[in-house]
């Protein structure tokens, strides 16, 4: 009994030593694709300064590990970093976050990389295609940046536990791609202020209960908005503004989107009447229909919302039936 146990704790603790050496080597490539990183970037505030062989890379400035010393998280918004994102970054195997918004980096983004946050850079160029191997990602913000190009369809077939896509303020052209529809995780997708053309597909929104925003303003989208947009009964912000779409609101917009907060049509074709169920949603705060081609009475109840604190209806063909202001 006795050396049964013995032997067990002796094995474990062999264990445990080849666990350290194997948590050891990959932790040493850890600091090796960090220092890959410091190397490609400008370091204009000095905050990559902690980043030295004086103590292992879990405790430099940014980089956050697991309880196994793997680098779990590189977080660096707003930090100056300007130069190229190295693609060595692809080698931290066990990151989850990387959030390197708020900089100045430019060039290429590299075809490797894991949890995404590089909005407001300048990284130009087209979005790879082979990103999508990267089947783990939740969060791929990609928004202010000076992005060209269409957006991969493979991204809807690959990054299916996808919960954040934004790729919004960029130069994206193209078709929105049918695939999107298949990232049923999705919470965000936010595709405002690109050069996208052609209508909205059928498939988007027909399964993604958990939207909680949709933002495609500001693009080239003509057409009618699809029906199974209208399932997304989670959706809290609805921005379809500066667009060239028409169709008109259908009469239960209150029970479709019953937690709406901002909804945005501002500067397209719209048509119809304001149907009185708009009032519904009791958290709207935000409601902009001008430039459309609005007509009949606005219902009485809009100007009784509690949350409202911005309403919008100018340039339409309607006729009073609530006191603006
Ligand atoms: C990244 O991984 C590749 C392939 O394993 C290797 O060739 C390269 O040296 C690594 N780069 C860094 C900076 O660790
Ligand atoms: C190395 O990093 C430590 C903090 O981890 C810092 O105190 C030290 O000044 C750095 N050394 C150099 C040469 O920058
Ligand atoms: C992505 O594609 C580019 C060019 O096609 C290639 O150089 C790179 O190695 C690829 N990366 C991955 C992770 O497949
Ligand atoms: C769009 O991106 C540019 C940088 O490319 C930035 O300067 C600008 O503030 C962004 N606009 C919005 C509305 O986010
Ligand atoms: C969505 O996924 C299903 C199952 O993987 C696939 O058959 C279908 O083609 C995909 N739809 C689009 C539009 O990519
Ligand atoms: C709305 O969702 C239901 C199930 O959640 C589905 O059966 C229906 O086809 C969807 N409608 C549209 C227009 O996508
Ligand atoms: C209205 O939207 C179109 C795109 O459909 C855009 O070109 C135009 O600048 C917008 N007008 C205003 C005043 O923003
Ligand atoms: C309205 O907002 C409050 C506070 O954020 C939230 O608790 C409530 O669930 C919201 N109601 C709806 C219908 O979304």
């Amino acid at each position: 009994m006795r050396r049964a146990s013995l032997l067990l704790l002796l094995l474990s603790s062999s264990m445990s030593v080849i666990l350290q050496l194997a948590a050891a080597g990959a932790n040493g490539e850890d600091a090796a694709a960090l220092l890959a990183f410091k190397a490609a970037a400008v370091d204009g505030n000095g905050v990559l300064a902690s980043w030295n062989a004086s103590a292992g890379p879990c405790s430099w400035e940014g980089v956050r590990c697991s309880r196994h010393q793997r680098v779990v998280a590189l977080s660096l918004p707003s930090h100056g970093l300007s130069g190229t994102l190295s693609p060595a970054v692809g080698n931290l195997s066990s990151l989850r976050t990387l959030d390197l918004s708020l900089n100045e980096l430019h060039g290429d983004i590299p075809g490797s990389l894991g949890t995404l946050d590089l909005s407001v850079n300048t990284f130009s160029g087209e979005l790879p295609g082979n990103l999508t191997s990267c089947t783990s990602l939740q969060y791929l913000v990609l928004g202010s940046n000076k992005l060209t190009g269409r957006i991969p369809a493979e991204l809807g077939d690959t990054l299916t536990r996808l919960q954040w896509l934004g790729l919004d303020n960029n130069s994206f052209t193209g078709f929105v791609p049918a695939s999107l529809g298949n990232l049923t995780s999705l919470q965000a997708l936010n595709l405002g202020m690109n050069m996208l053309e052609g209508t909205l597909p059928q498939e988007l929104g027909s399964n993604m209960p958990q939207l909680l925003s949709l933002d495609i303003c500001a693009n080239n989208l003509h057409g009618a908005l699809p029906s199974s947009l209208y399932n997304l009964s989670s959706l809290q912000i609805f921005d379809v503004g500066n667009n060239k779409l028409h169709g008109s609101i259908p009469a239960d917009i209150g029970e479709k989107f019953p937690r709406l907060e901002i909804f945005v049509l501002i500067n397209n074709s719209f048509s119809g009447e304001i149907p009185s169920s708009q009032s519904n949603p009791t958290n709207l705060s935000y409601l902009d229909l001008s430039e459309n081609g609005f007509s009949g009475l606005v219902p009485r109840d809009l100007g009784r919302l509690n949350a409202l604190q911005g309403l919008d209806l100018d340039h339409n063909m309607l006729e009073a039936g609530v006191t603006e202001g």
